[in-house]
């Protein structure tokens, strides 16, 4: 006779129970498994994340669940994105600096090479003093858009006309005007008071006419309007300059971008300009537009809500 024969007639009972038990953990084992399949899924999934990849969701996991797992992937990819961006900033300011460094250390090495006339040595500083002030600039727009990001800029607003402001941005820019020969026209439509930051829109009207100026050739258009629709005042610039592709237009108001990175490194643009001018407008509520037709020119469209 078997041993669990022998069992069954000593102990029927505990054989039953012994029984009833096992059954119960295989049960157990079984659901177990069911409930732990999609954790252990999603844990390999999570081990794939930390490795950089962007995660997805397993097959036949609770809705609940699911929601879950989406809101965690939102972040991670959310994270990626903003490690992704860093990296690219970082890479760009060193090229933005590099550049004006290499050129200040070239001149200065080129000069220190042998003895020069007062005249060379002053061509060289003035080369010199050219580059820092491209660095200086680059410094000075970085260091605001950084303590813009943390949010500790405080506008400083009170009353201003904006026909008075816009015509005196004009005045400062009047000489390169003429240098490039370029036709300038103005609208104003008056009167135009406006409770803003002055400073700061100052600078965010001058880097738009100056992108104007800076990209249209010689002899070319460039027309200022300023208006009201009673609910904003609107800021128009429009210039015959080369345009801007479609697909580049939201992408000049990111940090360091340029359409046209050569030629943008002869008219010396870091790739700021437009990003600080979007930030001062939205900091104000307002919002810029760009409208372009390659090879004719483009439109700025600046409102601030009255
Ligand atoms: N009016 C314009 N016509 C054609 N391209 C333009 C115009 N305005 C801006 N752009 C393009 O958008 C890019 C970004 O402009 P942004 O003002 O931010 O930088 P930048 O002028 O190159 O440098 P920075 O303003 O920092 O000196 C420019 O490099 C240029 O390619
Ligand atoms: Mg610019």
């Amino acid at each position: 006779m078997g041993l669990v024969s022998s069992l069954l007639v000593l102990y029927p009972s505990h054989y039953g129970i012994a029984l009833f038990i096992l059954g119960m953990l295989l049960i157990a084992f079984l659901i177990s498994g069911i409930f732990t399949r999609p954790f252990v899924e999603i844990l390999k999934r999570i081990d794939l994340m930390k490795a950089g990849t962007t995660g997805s969701v397993p097959d036949n996991v609770p809705e609940e669940l699911e929601g879950i797992i989406r809101a965690f992937m939102e972040i991670h990819e959310d994270n990626l994105r903003q490690i992704e961006s860093h990296r690219r900033f970082t890479s760009d300011v060193a090229h933005e600096i590099r550049s004006p460094l290499t050129a200040l250390r070239g001149s200065i090495e080129v000069a220190l090479r042998r003895q020069r006339s007062s005249e060379e040595y002053r061509d060289v500083l003035q080369r010199s003093l050219d580059e820092v002030k491209r660095l200086q600039g680059i410094a000075e727009n970085l260091l605001l858009l950084s303590r813009a990001d943390y949010k500790i800029i405080e506008m400083r607003k009170d009353w201003f006309d904006v026909n008075e402001l816009v015509q005196e941005i004009i005045d400062r820019m009047r000489n390169l005007i003429g240098r490039k020969g370029i036709l300038f026209s103005e609208e104003y439509q008056e009167p135009l008071e406006y409770f803003g930051d002055r400073v700061f829109i100052d600078q965010a009207i001058t880097n738009v006419i100056d992108n104007a100026i800076k990209y249209t050739p010689e002899g070319g258009k460039i027309e200022v309007r300023t208006s009201t629709d009673g609910h904003s005042i609107i800021l128009t610039i429009t210039d015959t300059g080369p345009g801007i592709p479609e697909e580049e237009q939201e992408k000049i108001f990111q940090r360091f971008y340029r359409v046209d990175r050569a030629r943008a490194r002869t008219s010396g643009g870091a790739g700021l300009g437009l990003a600080i001018t979007k930030w001062i407008i939205q900091s104000h509520g307002g919002k810029i537009a760009v409208e372009s037709t390659p090879g004719e020119g483009t439109t700025f469209v600046i409102a601030f809500p009255v």
